[in-house]
């Protein structure tokens, strides 16, 4: 069965379906996601309810929030040969043959193009399932698996010659500054005061040295960006590829494992910080921990990340319930004061090396 659609994605559907159907079986959608910088739609052919091809759709800049990373994001064509670039470089390592969905249609005129679908679920989704009060310890030890390989695929595409059509994402040591002084701005006057905001905001201070942008950089490397089959990680979304430091993936893949809000303000064990730690753990152990712990970026850019993180969420309360409010920035309060401080205690290891 089809969805609705308004104008813009039906005539986007259309032009996939002209391009792909074969034996005049046209592709329909049949299923709509949105995320902050794109609508992707899922095409069956007609009379097939598994889809074969997703087809991503930008949104125009001005409806992106200005803190979004899509913000700065490649052009349509320019995702579109990344995609190509990445796939076919994993399909020369056969543990990641088919990691990265292949590329199969560019519609120009349409701002968008098409993938392979990709079956599964994204980490994003499992994390809280595997933690909860029903999870097994088979399937902590799943994920730390699953965790484990993410690790090794950012090594390897990390080492993956650098494309000359990439652009450098510049990493200003003021504008990083900037971004963490902006940050602390928008966090509640309780939650500025705390232990954990004020070590973070030392450790984005206490860096003075250039960072190197020289290796080709994911830009996006989160859960939700990260799908999971038979315990094997497939990575999607190349939209803000780029050339830059190991650091700025490492340090956003571990944010952002760390801080998925609603774990954190239903006090789902997934938001626990041991939980955390032994799945950020066994990513650096995939990456290659000595090789991680030479980055002398990792920490500042972990701590400002983590600040812009917190002003995001902080930022979303504003547009729960006026009732709900009070709550949910109080639970987000103490997990900062509580949690976090140890989350960060526990990481140590990953940046000085040692165990
Ligand atoms: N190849 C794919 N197979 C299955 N789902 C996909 C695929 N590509 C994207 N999606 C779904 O669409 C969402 C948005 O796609 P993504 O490329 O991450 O766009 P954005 O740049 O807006 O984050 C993903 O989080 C995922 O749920
Ligand atoms: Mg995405």
């Amino acid at each position: 069965m089809s969805v609705r659609t308004n104008d813009l994605v039906a005539s986007s559907v259309s032009a996939a379906s002209a391009e792909l159907a074969s034996a005049g079986n046209p592709f329909v959608a049949v299923r709509v996601r949105e995320t902050s910088g794109s609508k992707v739609i899922y095409l069956a052919s007609r009379g097939n309810k598994s889809p074969a091809y997703v087809l991503k759709l930008r949104k125009p800049r001005r409806l992106i929030p200005a803190t979004a990373r899509k913000r700065e994001q490649l052009s349509t064509a320019a995702e579109y040969d990344a995609i190509g670039t990445v796939a076919r470089y994993f399909a020369g390592i056969p543990q990641f043959a088919r990691s990265v969905p292949r590329p199969v249609r560019l519609l120009k005129d349409h701002d968008a193009f098409v993938t392979e679908f990709i079956e599964g679920r994204s980490l994003k989704d499992i994390l809280p399932l595997a933690t909860g009060l029903l999870s097994r310890a088979s399937s902590r030890s799943a994920l730390r698996s699953v965790c484990y390989k993410c690790g090794v695929w950012l090594g390897l595409q990390h080492q993956m010659p650098i494309p000359d059509s990439l652009p450098s994402r510049a990493f200003d040591l003021e504008r990083l500054r900037q971004k963490s002084d902006a940050a602390v701005s928008l966090l509640p006057e309780s939650t500025r005061g705390t232990t954990a905001i004020r070590d973070l905001r030392a450790a984005a201070d206490d860096y003075a040295r250039p960072i190197t942008d020289d290796v080709t950089c994911h830009g996006d490397f989160q859960p939700g960006n990260i799908f999971v089959r038979d315990g094997e990680p497939f990575v999607i979304d190349f939209g803000t590829m780029g050339i830059g430091p190991a650091e700025d993936d490492l340090a956003f893949f571990l944010v952002l494992m760390a801080t998925q809000k609603f774990r954190i303000v239903l006090g789902n064990a997934a938001g626990d910080p041991r939980f955390t730690v032994d799945l950020c753990d066994a990513f650096f152990d995939g990456y290659g921990s000595s090789r991680a712990a030479q980055l002398p970026a990792l920490k500042p850019l972990v701590a400002v990340y983590m600040l812009e993180r917190l002003a995001a969420m902080f930022d979303t309360t504003s547009r729960l319930p006026r009732i709900a409010r009070p709550v949910v920035r109080a639970r987000l309060n103490r997990w900062v004061e509580r949690d976090l401080t140890a989350f960060l205690r526990r990481l140590e290891h990953l940046w000085t090396g040692r165990s």
